[in-house]
């Protein structure tokens, strides 16, 4: 029997989502349209792109893209496929002036205009306009590129969030370290781990809690995104004083401001049953190399112990005896929120 996520019932009464959300072949694939390639994706940092020419790409959810810098300063986004076969145009990250197509020539422009297409003498009524990158939805948010391949990439109402990551002073941070861990969960498996408002830390993240004060753990739910809140306690250290922000944008985004450090996560799935984190961390400038090693050490504890639980919930998953199971009305509301947001892009037809 299979059961079926309501995602109109009120949480006192609602159940997680079924097993197969987490483990079916046909929800991984609708998921990667619907969920993650027709959503805003965070999919490079602004210190990728500082020079005309500087590009960065790659693929979400089967929609390959390229970020640039044109010539005049202009952040442009477009789908990495070339106009004549489909080829990507650009690979990786780097500088470039033109994007040469590695198949057979089409060049085009830092603008996406097709400049230069060898060999295509005999092509009736050939007009090389007709023939530009087709271009994407971009957004900045703070030190972030996001992207979004949709036909309507409305921009996400982050003026809020941005505001309370500006007062943390975010601008200032510089990148430090990328580093990529691959699980062997569901990509939502994460994502519900981070979004259940600190119900996990005092059992699972035992030496992080003790630098927590727990009893004031907030979290705050908007339209696309929700935020928590802990302030550190007594025993804190110099890593973790003053209040920690963990904000998730939806769908796979999440950023953790605390003390002088600031780590960005981007979950994306690489099957039904498996996923990668990318980390990029940020500290205040002028920071001792040494003094970010321990600190990156002393994150990967706690990394470390929601990999192990989240690959534990994956073989949960597959049991033939789970069962969708409540949620802690108090504290999951932003865990319910990621599932109703989901629910609401797989119900929505190919063409909204
Ligand atoms: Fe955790």
């Amino acid at each position: 029997m299979s059961e079926v996520f309501d995602p109109s019932l009120p949480i006192s009464v609602a159940k997680s989502p079924p097993a197969d959300w987490y483990r079916s072949e046909s929800q991984d694939h609708l998921e990667r349209r619907r969920v993650l390639a027709d959503n805003w994706q965070a999919v490079a940092h602004l210190d990728q792109l500082e020079q005309p020419g500087d590009y960065v790409s790659g693929c979400v959810g089967g929609e390959p893209w390229v970020v640039l810098r044109d010539e005049s300063g202009t952040l442009r986004a477009f789908a990495n496929v070339c106009r004549h076969n489909g080829t990507q145009v650009a690979e990786g990250a780097g500088h470039a002036e033109t994007l040469v197509c590695p198949y057979h020539g089409w060049t085009y422009d830092l603008q996406g205009q097709l400049k230069r297409a060898p060999r295509i003498a005999g092509i009736k009524g050939f007009d090389r306009d007709m023939y530009s990158l087709h271009p994407i939805g971009l957004q900045v948010f703070g030190p972030l590129v996001l992207v979004n391949g949709s036909g309507d990439a409305t921009a996400l109402d982050l003026d809020s969030l941005t505001s309370d990551f500006e007062a943390t002073g975010w601008q200032d941070l510089v990148r430090v370290e990328r580093r990529s861990y691959e699980l062997f969960c569901n990509w939502k498996v994460f994502i519900d781990n981070y979004l259940d408002g600190g119900y996990h830390v005092p059992f699972l993240h035992r030496d992080l809690a003790a630098e927590l004060d727990l009893s004031g753990y907030e979290t705050e739910c908007f339209d696309s995104y929700a935020v928590q809140r802990v302030a550190s306690s007594s025993e804190a250290g110099e890593r973790l004083s003053g209040e920690a922000l963990y904000a998730w944008v939806y769908p796979n985004l999440m950023i953790n401001r605390y003390g002088s450090m600031m780590d960005i996560n981007v979950v994306t799935p690489m099957g039904p049953e498996k996923c990668r984190v990318d980390f990029d961390w940020y500290m205040e400038p002028d920071v001792d190399p040494a003094l970010i090693h321990d600190r990156l050490t002393a994150s990967e504890q706690v990394q470390d112990e929601d990999i192990a639980i989240c690959e534990s919930l994956q073989v949960g998953l597959g049991s033939q005896h789970y069962r969708p199971g409540p949620y802690a009305p108090r504290v999951e509301h932003a865990k319910y929120l990621f599932h109703r947001l989901v629910a609401a892009d797989l119900l929505r037809s190919p063409d909204q």
